[in-house]
């Protein structure tokens, strides 16, 4: 029976899609796909019984017949009219197909567990590889239940841990990681009567971020993912959401045009990668990558017109004063010895703006509170970025790989296991990465 509603499930889901398709009018749509939602929510549940799925049976019939069709005359083409009406006699059909045996009883759920990574600050690199995590259910009918491919890892995952204070802000745990791809296994809408998350189907690959990405399952709002383009490898899709965007909006926020000087700090990075070879497609005149020798020849080959080694090279020097139109510092943090935005804000032209990522708590805070109040309250010519994620960026990264303005540089893709975790948080606290750090969860094709 459990297979038959499964298999259910996922014929419905596809029925529906037909459905949305069918419909140009969103406000039409919304309305036809939340009624159908009405009548199927009971037989996509564990517990459905034959009755109940007979019933949803008559009563998807009696909606065709008596409300469908007279709001399709009156308000859709004749042939989206007559494509809805085919989805909903297969729909039907689908539906009389998995007339199961009755059932008695309610099914009692144990609470599944998986294999993931959680905070522990006594363990090395402070986390620690658990096969007894609990699996994250569905929540809110607007959630997705994702099978995790891989992991990205970021500097905001340690520094959880750093600030970890027992009854306060207990961290142990709970799972680490922010950003990843992987398969939608399970959709909220099959439980409850959201429509905006749609678009999505059991099955598609996704990528996207979250609060505790890394285990095998994740749950998380369908507002936080897009799809992952068919060619894109898993490694490649969980290295762009927290990096891309902020790369893309470091320099999209700060006016990024055709012709621009760009210089970026930590070019070889994580992020630092990304924002040069943005900064290349989006048609600047010239990018300075700033990183150690080591990465020369691959920051050269994603788009620097010009390398400076920071280790033997004196950066005043080798720029131009008035010379650059935005300075994104991939490395700068609050307590730093080295103090670039001393040093190159006079390279800055008199409209120049100098971007940092991990800005200090005053500047954060300004930069908030201008984001509030709709009003820049920054310090002039800085940009404390915070490169919030957003769908829309999210399919602009997707879109930009497709045609191949971006590709992310990857420094190593480590195993899914306590030894494999524990090297990836090393290398990732080591800060000198030549691109993401990713884990592999599970090979996927
Ligand atoms: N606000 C946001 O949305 C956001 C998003 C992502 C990241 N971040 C922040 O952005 C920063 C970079 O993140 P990431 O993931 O790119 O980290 P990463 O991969 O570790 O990159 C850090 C870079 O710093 C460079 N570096 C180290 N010492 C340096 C020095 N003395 N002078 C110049 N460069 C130096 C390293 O270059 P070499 O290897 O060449 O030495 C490395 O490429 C972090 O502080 C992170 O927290 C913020």
């Amino acid at each position: 029976m459990m297979d038959r509603i499964n298999s259910l499930r996922e014929e419905l889901q596809d029925r529906v899609a037909a459905l949305q398709d069918a419909l140009t009018n969103t406000d039409i749509r919304a309305s036809i796909i939340k009624q159908i939602n009405d009548i199927v929510r009971p037989i996509v549940q564990d517990t459905a019984s034959s009755d109940a799925v007979q019933n949803a049976l008559s009563r998807l019939s009696e909606f065709s017949q008596n409300v469908l069709t007279p709001m399709l005359d009156n308000y859709v083409s004749h042939d989206a009219a007559e494509s809805l009406s085919k989805s909903v006699k297969d729909l039907v059909v689908t539906v009389n197909k998995y007339k199961g045996p009755a059932k008695t009883g309610t099914l009692v759920k144990r609470k599944k567990k998986m294999t993931g990574v959680v905070y522990n600050v006594k363990a090395d690199e402070a986390v620690s590889f658990s096969s007894t995590v609990v699996q994250p259910q569905l929540k809110k009918s607007a959630d997705v239940l994702i099978k995790v491919a891989t992991v990205g890892l970021n500097h905001g995952d340690h520094a959880k841990a750093d600030k970890h204070i027992p009854l306060i802000n207990n961290v142990n745990g709970k799972l680490v990681g922010t950003e990843f791809s992987g398969i939608i296994e399970n959709l909220g809408w099959l439980k409850g009567d959201h429509v905006h998350m749609f678009p999505f189907a059991i099955g598609d690959k996704v990528f996207g971020v979250t609060d505790g990405a890394m285990g095998e399952y994740i749950s998380c709002s369908a507002e936080n993912i897009f799809w992952a383009p068919a060619k894109m490898p898993y490694e490649v899709a969980a290295a762009l959401p927290v990096c891309g965007t902020a790369a893309y909006r470091s320099l999209k926020d700060n006016g990024m045009s055709a012709g621009y000087n760009v210089a970026v700090i930590g070019a070889a990075g994580a992020l630092g990668n990304l924002v040069v070879q943005m900064a290349a497609s989006m048609g600047a005149e010239s990018v300075v990558g700033i990183a150690a020798e080591e990465h020369a020849e691959a920051v050269e080959s994603i788009g620097a017109t010009t390398f400076l080694d920071y280790k033997t090279q004196n950066i005043e020097d080798a720029l131009e004063d008035g010379s650059l139109d935005i300075v994104v510092d991939c490395y700068s943090k609050p307590d730093s010895e080295e103090k670039y935005e001393e040093k190159i804000k006079p390279k800055l032209k008199a409209t120049g703006k100098y971007v940092a990522l991990n800005a200090n708590p005053i500047d954060q805070a300004r930069k908030f509170v201008s984001e509030k109040i709709g009003y820049n309250v920054q310090r002039s010519g800085f940009d404390a970025q915070q490169g919030k994620l957003n769908r829309n960026d999210l399919a602009l990264l997707a879109s930009w790989w497709e045609e191949e303005k971006i590709r992310p540089l990857i420094d190593r893709v480590y195993g899914f296991n306590e030894e494999g975790v524990r090297d990836a948080f090393r290398s990732l606290k080591g800060g000198h990465s030549q691109g993401k750090i990713v884990v592999r969860v599970k090979d996927m094709l």
